[in-house]
């Protein structure tokens, strides 16, 4: 078992006070905190490679390239990708999620066909599919959330029809933290003929992933909520589905020729991705995955499911206290949303950081799935590798003195 205590030593911005107190990081499902290794990285990169990427014959344009590429062959063994063909950069999960909506979904859909999501979805995975609806006449169907606050699988066997044709579902909750069966889902999509997208944005940091064995068509995620940069990610695609479908965006580095009034597009991955890439991103996003796989993604898995398994019940037993996702803890991530009654998620939010305790409040990019539970926002604690027990025992106390400093309520 691996220990956040040793991790923690790791990550340099834990070490400060917030607000006199010893700070506490729990805001790890909006972004994580970086590593020493990633941060050096950066500076690696910027002092000894940096160049533009397949463009150059000199020494720093060819080390570039040859970083650039090795950082796509780390992703393909992270997910296990059949080949980096597959594995195409982009900006984190909102522009992969909307890379497959605007090319296979704008490429595909008529009217009459539906696209099934959840109530459960980040904006980022309804909002691209709501444009997509509107552009092509396809119809957004919705799964529902079970009493035992997991993806209500008997209404996904419902929504999903002959007329299906996309299922899009986040493999982890960001604000009820259960884990969705995707690989089930796949298997109904395909008996339907559709496709299924995954949108692994709060599940690959914390699990691990192998897109061939959740037979998954389409996988998306982000760097920066597993210990790499901001503005890098990815779209894993079939390369069946890839070839197929045209690019997002055009200009240089995705081309094969360019005449007066047409182009032709190079091949996989690079067809995708126009212009100059995130290069330091990506190379960087190699590094936190050399980070991760050090650590072991299964033992991280089991590390954060020892955290959730002490926090729950001590959080399940403050009185007043609404604990919202799956009621089964096993299928519990440590993405934990939660209300104390009478007093608003903004407030409570607000006292935590006081105490050094840094949550999200408010609807977590999920306003249908606030809407589905008639609560209008939420506070979410979110745990990650470094987090211990004593950060568990933490926001326990300050949920606490939270209590009792609002105890006449706010709202
Ligand atoms: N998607 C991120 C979150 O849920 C930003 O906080």
């Amino acid at each position: 078992m691996i220990s956040g205590e040793n991790i923690r030593e790791d990550f340099p911005i834990l070490f400060q006070k917030v607000n006199d107190e010893r700070l506490v990081y729990l805001d790890n499902a909006a972004t994580t905190q970086k590593p020493t290794q990633v941060i050096e990285s950066i500076n690696i990169y910027y002092s000894t490679i940096n160049a533009n990427v397949h463009r150059g014959v000199h020494t720093l344009a060819e080390r570039a390239t040859e970083a650039y590429e090795g950082a796509r062959e780390k992703v393909r063994k992270f997910i296990n990708a059949n080949e980096t063909a597959e594995i195409l950069f982009t900006r984190g999960t909102t522009t992969s999620l909307n890379w497959v909506a605007r090319s296979y979904g704008e490429g595909n859909l008529k009217a009459g066909d539906e696209i099934v999501i959840s109530y459960m979805e980040h904006h980022s995975n309804i909002v691209p599919w709501q444009q997509v609806a509107k552009k092509t006449g396809a119809t957004l169907k919705y799964i529902g959330v079970g009493k035992d606050g997991e993806l209500d699988m008997d209404d996904a066997a419902k929504q999903i029809t002959k007329n299906t044709k996309i299922v899009s579902i986040a493999q982890v909750s960001n604000v009820l933290g259960g884990i969705a069966p995707v690989k089930k889902l796949a298997e109904m999509a395909h008996a339907v003929g559709a496709v299924m997208v995954v949108d692994g944005a709060q599940s690959t940091p914390h699990m691990p992933i192998d897109v061939q064995a959740l037979d998954c068509d389409f996988f998306a995620f982000s760097g920066h909520k597993m210990c790499g940069p901001t503005g890098i990610g990815v779209l894993y695609g079939k390369r069946a589905l890839l070839e197929k479908m045209e690019p997002v965006e055009f200009g240089g580095e995705m081309i094969d020729f360019v005449n007066l009034y047409d182009s032709t597009w190079t091949e996989l991955p690079w067809k995708f991705e126009a212009g100059t890439p995130n290069i330091a991103g990506a190379i960087v996003l190699g590094t936190a995955i050399d980070y991760l796989n050090e650590l072991g993604m299964e033992n991280i898995h089991q590390y954060e499911r020892s955290l959730v398994e002490y926090v729950l019940p001590k959080l399940e037993a403050v009185p007043g206290i609404t604990v919202y996702g799956p009621q089964n803890p096993e299928n519990h991530t440590g993405v934990i949303a939660f209300n104390l009654d009478g007093i608003h998620p903004h407030d409570v939010a607000t006292a935590l950081d006081m105490e050094g305790v840094a949550v999200r409040a408010g609807h977590h990019c999920a306003q249908p799935l606030h809407a589905y539970l008639k609560v209008p926002a939420t506070a979410r604690a979110s745990f990650y590798i470094y987090n211990t027990k004593a950060d568990c025992d933490r926001l326990v106390e300050a949920i606490y003195a939270t209590k009792e400093f609002f105890k006449n309520g706010t709202v």
